[in-house]
């Protein structure tokens, strides 16, 4: 459930009232505590620091001032966050804001799109994921994807889930594989619902079933992360509670990152929410908090559906 955020408080200090009345004609922000944050400007492209809590203790991912460029466009700006482990991370924002390009530069899947080029630091377990040392390749096993549309390979449904353990050699027989193949579906649960077909074409399931297999494809790596990128857009509200329903078991085991656009989904699944606006980080903090009493106006413009 989604709640009316909390509006600027006054604390009864004289200045308070002039200051909540600034809030609404010039774009400042005033904290509950009272105190006026003065945002730099958003349009200017320069820096601005989020609101919010960026670090965590133990992070998965290190994010600091990272900065991404298709040719001359900078599509993401000097954006420092942290990525907590075994937690669900929920960026939102508007069409355009950067959360894809985000969730591209976690496993350096920006370095397939030509002209794209990333500064600044991210470390994953403390090593920086973008030195010359990096096996990409091994990098992008740790960190597993679901796109938008379910994209299963032209093959069985059985070749699906074992294409990521055949190509990286993680079983050792073909009892090891049937096993993996096994545990991943029933994981992404959709066991059940293919146990008698697994010889069958994977194109042949609903899309629903085809996102479940994805993500099956996507466990069957063992994975230390997760990004999903609006996993649930085509999907109905059924198939979009039983993904839900995965993620929520997923996160006792893996960081992750989810890009919606729902905020309905945003509040039901994450335990923290980052909000993108134009290229920037604006803020990140506790879901609940974030949706109940946001600290930037432009967050709460934008989950109040005011603007976006
Ligand atoms: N391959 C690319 N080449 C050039 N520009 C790109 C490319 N991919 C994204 N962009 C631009 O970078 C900006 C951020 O795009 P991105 O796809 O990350 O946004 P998004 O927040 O994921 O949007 P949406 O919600 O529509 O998926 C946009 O202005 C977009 O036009
Ligand atoms: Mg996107």
């Amino acid at each position: 459930m989604i709640h009316e955020p909390r509006r600027a408080e006054s604390d009864g200090a004289g200045g308070a009232a002039d200051a909540s009345r600034r809030v609404a004609d010039g774009g400042l922000n005033l904290k509950p505590s009272g105190r006026v944050h003065v945002p730099e400007s958003l349009e200017s492209g320069s820096p601005t620091r989020p609101l919010g809590e960026i670090s965590v203790q133990d992070p998965v991912f290190s994010c600091r001032d990272v900065s991404v460029f298709y040719g001359i466009k900078q599509a993401l700006k000097s954006v420092t966050i942290d990525v907590a482990r075994r937690q669900v991370l929920a960026a939102i924002g508007p069409s355009g804001c950067g959360k894809s390009t985000f969730l591209r530069c976690l496993n350096r899947m920006n370095d397939t799109i030509p002209g794209a080029r990333v500064t600044g630091t991210i470390t994953m377990d403390g090593q920086d994921i973008y030195s010359k040392r990096q096996d990409v390749a091994q990098l992008r096993a740790r960190i597993g994807m679901v796109f938008q549309k379910p994209n299963p390979f032209p093959k069985s449904i059985y070749d699906n889930v074992a294409y990521g353990p055949r190509i990286h050699n993680l079983t050792r027989s073909r009892a090891d594989l049937d096993e993996l193949v096994f545990t991943s579906l029933q994981r992404a649960g959709l066991w059940d619902e293919v146990k008698d077909r697994l010889s069958s074409p994977a194109i042949g399931l609903s899309g629903g079933q085809q996102q479940r297999l994805c993500i099956a494809r996507t466990l069957a790596v063992q994975p230390e992360v997760i990004l999903m990128d609006e996993p649930c857009s085509a999907l109905d509200p059924i198939a979009t509670a039983h993904i839900e329903d995965l993620i929520e078991q997923l996160r006792a085991s893996y960081a992750i990152v989810i890009v919606t656009h729902s905020m309905q989904q945003a509040a039901r699944v994450s335990q923290r929410t980052a909000y993108f606006y134009m290229g920037q980080l604006v803020e990140v903090g506790d879901t609940d908090r974030m949706f109940t009493n946001p600290q930037h106006r432009l967050t709460e413009d934008y989950i109040t559906g005011r603007f976006g």
